[in-house]
């Protein structure tokens, strides 16, 4: 994956606003109420029996910050995504089993907590750049796949 100058700053400069734990915790909050099917993956976590439950579950907004701690080590090594994930890709095949189509709705619910987030930045060329990268973690999740 090559990416550009424009990409990167867009990449980064969204990003060095963004409060990891809250984003974190409202994207997978977004994903769990708007695609009920992915709780089976988390029945660990307790109740998550309706919106205002997953929203106040601990767990869940742990849980939103891992995942956005591994955003965080995918954009500082934007040039080996895919090298930087091979341990988490392994998991989430292997071990989790989860469908990788889910991990497209995951990004496209940070996609829209990070517009609500940043109403005048998130413009449609900084939206590019960030899908691009969500495409480039999906992909890189994806891969050990098998
Ligand atoms: C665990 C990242 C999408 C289900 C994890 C961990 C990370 C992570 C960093 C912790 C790994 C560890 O403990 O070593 C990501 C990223 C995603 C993504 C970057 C996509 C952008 C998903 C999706 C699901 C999912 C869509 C299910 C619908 C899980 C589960 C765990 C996990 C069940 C284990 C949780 C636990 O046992 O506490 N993920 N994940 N992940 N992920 Fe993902």
């Amino acid at each position: 994956v090559r990416w550009t100058d424009t990409e990167r700053k867009h990449i980064t400069t969204i990003w060095s606003h963004v409060d990891q734990e809250q984003a974190g915790h409202e994207a997978l909050t977004r994903l769990l109420v708007v695609y009920p099917w992915t709780q089976r993956y988390f029945k660990k976590f307790g109740n998550l029996g309706n919106a205002s439950a997953i929203a106040g579950n601990s767990h869940v907004r742990n849980h939103g910050k891992t995942v956005m701690g591994a955003v965080d080590l995918a954009i500082h090594n934007l040039d080996h995504v895919a090298d930087t994930y091979t341990k988490l890709s392994i998991l989430h095949s292997d071990t989790l089993h989860v469908d990788p189509h889910n991990f497209r709705l995951l990004s496209n619910c940070l996609s829209i907590v990070l517009a609500k987030f940043f109403p005048g930045e998130f413009n449609a060329s900084v939206q590019a750049s960030w899908q691009k990268l969500l495409d480039v973690i999906c992909s890189a999740l994806s891969k050990k796949y098998h």
